[in-house]
């Protein structure tokens, strides 16, 4: 008998363009475009396993070994219903004597290869491996902005995990969301040069979550309105350009501007939300005097700084400045508990330094 099942990791997304906003909660539409690095090494991915079987009872999932309940009508349940739907109408409706998955219950397997849920993207990588694992145990004949539709809709910076490289996640203006999707600003191989360094400050559990410290802040920030409207149209054309013309000092300075502008939403919702730590300021304070320095001998930024929603700080810069900032870190913030854990390069190949 045949047997239906497809394995596909995903790689974490890091955004220089911050997401923070639904206009539309449901089907998890953004109040602004965004823009990120995917990184392509492998300390940060999810691996998915999907299985269709007509013996199974019912979908089941299973998230690094534990099983997961499978919500009627949440997110993970829209998401296996959207791609069994693709199914249906790209492949079985079209060819009737390919057999029908669409009706088989599936089963899926994900691991992520780091913590969970610790402003790492976990569930970036996590629903980008979910769909791309079903869209080739389904066979499905579609791009991969169709596929970042669906993967939009378990959790919203899943959708552009769906590419490589540096890529933009298009608001869309449609109320059905068919035009918020991901597309590619450039592939990797066109600026192989750019590394992250991610410093775990903490791999605790992060205290707001990014749906709900959303939720509030849409509710109750005044500035997040003016970052809508006023800023991030302008910076995401700024940034594309930087990336296109590959100018480290302009993609920096709109990457730091960014992060900044992001914590101070956060900040700016009531009651307030703080993801950084002291130690994660103490890392703005470092990169802020590395590139003084290097804008004063007139050789423009050499690094930038980005934080989500949590303490651990990304590092974005040339390849080859990455042993320079490593080691500069290390001398600052030597490990102990409750400090800086672990610094690793991904982006572009960069070594494995700890
Ligand atoms: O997709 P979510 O719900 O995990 O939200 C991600 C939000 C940020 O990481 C803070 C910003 C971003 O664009 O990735």
């Amino acid at each position: 008998m045949a047997v239906y099942q497809a394995t596909a990791s995903a790689p974490v997304n890091i955004a220089c363009i911050k997401y923070w906003g639904k206009r539309d909660t449901k089907l998890i539409l953004p109040t602004n475009s965004s823009l990120s690095v995917t990184l392509d090494q492998d300390h940060l991915r999810s691996t998915t396993t999907s299985r269709a079987d007509p013996s199974f009872k019912h979908d089941r999932l299973w998230l690094n070994g534990e099983e997961e309940e499978i919500k009627d009508g949440g997110r993970m349940a829209t998401c296996i219903a959207e791609m069994k739907r693709l199914r249906k109408e790209e492949v079985e409706d079209k060819q009737p004597n390919e057999p029908k998955l669409s009706t088989y219950p599936v089963h899926i397997a994900s691991f992520n290869n780091f913590p969970t849920a610790a402003g790492l993207a976990s569930s970036a990588s996590g629903f980008a491996a979910l769909v791309s694992s079903l869209a080739q145990l389904y066979q499905l004949p579609v791009s991969p902005s169709t596929l970042s539709v669906i993967a939009r809709q378990g959790s919203g910076s899943a959708c552009r995990s769906l590419f490589g490289g540096f890529v933009a996640w298009e608001q869309g203006t449609k109320p059905d969301g068919s035009d918020s999707l991901a597309v590619q600003v450039a592939p990797q191989s066109h600026w192989p040069d750019i590394h992250a360094l991610i410093c775990v400050v903490s791999d605790d559990k992060k205290g707001t979550s990014s749906t709900s410290g959303m939720q509030r802040t849409v509710e109750t920030s005044p500035l997040l309105q003016h970052r809508i409207k006023h800023v991030v149209p302008q910076r995401m054309v700024d940034i594309s350009k930087a990336i296109l013309d590959r100018d480290f000092d302009a993609f920096a300075a709109i990457t730091m501007a960014d992060s900044n502008q992001f914590h101070a939403v956060a900040l700016d919702t009531e009651p307030p939300i703080f993801y950084m730590n002291d130690v994660s300021r103490a890392i703005i304070a470092l990169i802020v005097e590395y590139n003084r320095v290097s804008v004063a001998k007139g050789l423009g930024r050499k690094a930038a700084y980005t934080y989500d929603a949590g303490p651990n700080a990304v590092i974005y810069t040339k390849k080859e400045n990455v042993k320079e900032i490593v080691e500069l870190i290390v001398k600052y913030f030597p490990q102990k508990e409750g400090s800086f854990k672990d610094v690793f390069g991904l982006f572009g190949g960069a070594d494995v330094a700890k």
